[in-house]
């Protein structure tokens, strides 16, 4: 065997290599889902409006799941979500807008400056934090809150980040009562997880068999509009945070309209891509077909290609299912760098030199 394949057989190394325990939280999520899903049901409601637009403002780790419920609210809701990964909103956030400010911390400088642009233009606010100034604003402004657990890296809180603005949407009627797919979700990702998880041997874990064929590559991940978009741009943030490694995404079919055109490049250079295609069975016919052709033109100059398909019936289950491999084999590849998979020390430090400035 591999020396590298024996590292990823040995739990205990694994163990120590995670000092925040990101292996924990990742085994937790389906039970984390539920609970999310529960305080949605159950939190205090902003008031009902002619609501035109939704609009979800945060960062990184707290950003995703507005990318989720907007992948999910494209073909189920009337008015369109967006998500604002910025200071400043866009001009349509008016008072016909609900707005989601989410920031695990509560103290993301971009997010709470987007929060106090909301409270001038009129628009009603959810703040959906675990405390911090985040949680500060919306208590002295008596905006609904949903406090989400602490402890966890906010990468790690995406059930938390997410589940609950679903909840709040089906409860004003914005969207059809999706408690079913949240059931079919939690049982998908149990089921995963009996695959995936650290006591699972390389031969059998397909996150280790990832991460071993991503292991000294360039991740390249590839995924297709309103399916498997969230979970692409997902891979590559994992590996960023998590393995500490560059990591690059897009989508079909707009990338057969550029980036496909760079594989012309010196083989040199190409060798160290890993192409991973990720699959989902609602992807357009075309897009499917695009996907193939697609495969045969890079396969030969790539230092290797692994397609993945989506598990589940239901929305919810098959985005979350490529996620939830993503993100097993990010803190896999982070173990073979010798890297610790939780802290981001380059981000803390970002932070700190902006709170001094
Ligand atoms: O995953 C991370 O730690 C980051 O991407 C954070 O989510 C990001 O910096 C924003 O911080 P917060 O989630 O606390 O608003």
């Amino acid at each position: 065997m591999e020396e590298k394949e024996l590292i990823l057989n040995n739990p205990d190394a694994l163990q120590r290599a995670d000092s925040l325990d990101m292996f924990g939280a990742l085994y937790n999520l389906p039970e984390q889902c539920l609970k999310a899903w529960q305080m949605g049901m159950q939190c205090a409601l902003p008031e009902r409006r002619d609501y035109r637009n939704v609009v979800v403002t945060g960062l990184g780790g707290s950003a995703i799941g507005g990318d989720l419920l907007r992948v999910y609210a494209g073909d189920r809701m009337e008015i369109p979500v967006a998500v604002n990964r910025d200071y400043l909103l866009p001009l349509y956030v008016n008072r016909h807008t609900l707005l989601f400010a989410v920031s695990y911390s509560g103290n993301t400088e971009e997010t709470l400056s987007a929060y106090d642009e909301a409270r001038d233009r009129g628009a009603a606010v959810v703040a959906v934090t675990t405390g911090g100034k985040l949680g500060e604003r919306a208590a002295r402004d008596g905006v609904p809150q949903i406090t989400v657990p602490p402890g966890i890296m906010p990468r790690s809180a995406t059930g938390y980040l997410f589940l609950p603005m679903l909840a709040v949407l089906s409860r004003l009627g914005l969207l059809e009562d999706p408690a079913g797919e949240v059931e079919e979700l939690a049982s998908v990702l149990r089921g995963q997880r009996e695959k995936l998880h650290p006591g699972v041997p390389a031969a059998d874990n397909p996150a280790k068999q990832l991460a071993l064929k991503l292991y000294n590559r360039i991740p390249v991940i590839w995924g297709a509009s309103a399916t498997s978009e969230v979970a692409a741009q997902r891979w590559k943030g994992q590996v960023n945070e998590n393995a500490k490694a560059p990591a690059y995404w897009n989508v079909f079919p707009e990338l057969n309209h550029n980036e496909v055109v760079g594989f012309e490049a010196p083989a040199e250079l190409l060798r160290k891509l890993h192409i991973v295609i990720l699959r989902d069975v609602q992807d357009h016919p075309r897009v499917k077909i695009r996907m193939d052709i697609t495969r045969d033109i890079v396969e030969k100059a790539a230092g290797g290609v692994s397609e993945v398909e989506a598990v589940g019936d239901g929305t919810l289950a098959r985005m979350y299912s490529l996620v939830y491999l993503g993100d097993y084999a990010s803190v896999y590849l982070a173990v073979l760098y010798g890297i610790d998979p939780g802290p981001v020390k380059v981000i803390d430090h970002l932070k700190a030199e902006l709170a001094r400035r």
